[in-house]
């Protein structure tokens, strides 16, 4: 492991430790008094929040290849899951509001909660609407354009499950994620979990973060070096990053029978960046390619086998 302080990184790891069994035994408990609160809890502003789930779904657009028109027109009569919306159901009420039938929201954690930020956030996303997609964004919740009154179920639903996974089949056109996989406890299930909700003709479009998570603590991706024993730990049931590289994701397509469509890094790590703590990686990343090491986020399209 990669040290340049052996104490601190000793009481790091003792009380991770602890808090790793918090998370496991009381959830709901661990969620709340840390900083697993979401995307309305950060220093955004409600506008910038809407602008970044407005980003998103111009994302997942330009993932399907459509301009806008051939995406609203996709998405008419479409059944949508989102996984880990996190604590504001944006990306939901904006696939909603351009067309699709239904967005079901699954999560691990329950995370989505009406407080004011998050009801300015819904509001910033009603204000950029216009037209029938306005319309379509105010019948989301249960009386016309209030948040507080909580999602219409047949629209959009939110449940949270045990590990995160819808448990149903073919049952949805589309499959998203952002931001979630990279959090995932089994991997293995999560794709499986896609595979089988997955309608025949449905398309599954992920955006993964590698990054550390605020992890590392001298040098970029020194996370990667504790001991997968260690590591887990500290982490397994906090829903803090899995770790796994690109070459994982490839393997569990693989295991599952997903083909992928489309694979692609976002962003990467300089080369030099990577050599530097190569020596010291833990077992599981050694024999990972260099170049694909350095991924720091990457987007992926999956479907089924033809
Ligand atoms: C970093 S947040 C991203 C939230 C949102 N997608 C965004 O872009 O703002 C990660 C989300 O993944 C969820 N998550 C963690 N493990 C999960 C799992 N196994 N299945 C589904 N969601 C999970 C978390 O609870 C959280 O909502």
């Amino acid at each position: 492991m990669y040290t340049e302080n052996i104490k601190k990184d000793l009481l790091l790891f003792a009380k991770a430790t602890l808090s790793n069994q918090i998370a496991r035994f009381l959830p709901g408990f661990y969620v709340r008094i840390t900083a697993q609160t979401g995307r309305g809890e950060g220093d955004d502003s409600s506008d910038e929040i809407a602008e970044y789930f407005h980003q998103c779904c111009q994302d997942y657009r330009k993932q399907l290849g459509y301009d806008e028109a051939a995406f609203k027109a996709f998405l008419a009569d479409k059944a949508v899951l989102e996984y880990g919306p996190g604590d504001i159901l944006g990306v939901a009420l904006l696939l909603y509001a351009y067309g699709a039938t239904s967005i079901h929201c699954v999560d691990r954690f329950p995370l989505n909660k009406i407080s004011d930020k998050n009801r300015q956030v819904y509001l910033s996303l009603l204000n950029r609407l216009h037209g029938d997609e306005k319309q379509r964004a105010m019948t989301v919740f249960n009386i016309p354009g209030d948040p507080d009154s909580g999602f219409n179920s047949k629209l959009i639903e939110y449940s949270v499950k045990k590990n995160g996974l819808s448990g149903v089949t073919n049952a949805y056109d589309l499959i998203l994620s952002r931001a979630v996989l990279e959090h995932v406890n089994d991997l293995d299930a999560t794709f499986l979990d896609i595979k089988n909700a997955l309608k025949p003709t449905g398309k599954s479009i992920h955006k993964v973060d590698l990054k550390s998570h605020g992890l590392d603590r001298y040098r970029p991706f020194d996370f990667l070096t504790w001991s997968d024993t260690c590591y887990q730990l500290m982490y397994s049931h906090k829903g803090f990053p899995n770790r796994w590289r690109v070459d994982k994701y490839v393997q569990a397509a693989k295991n599952t029978g997903l083909a992928i469509a489309h694979l692609e890094p976002d962003q990467t790590l300089s080369l030099e960046k990577i050599d530097h703590i190569a020596p010291f990686l833990a077992k599981n990343f050694r024999n990972v390619p260099r170049e694909q090491l350095s991924w720091l986020s990457f987007w992926t399209v999956l479907e089924h086998v033809n």
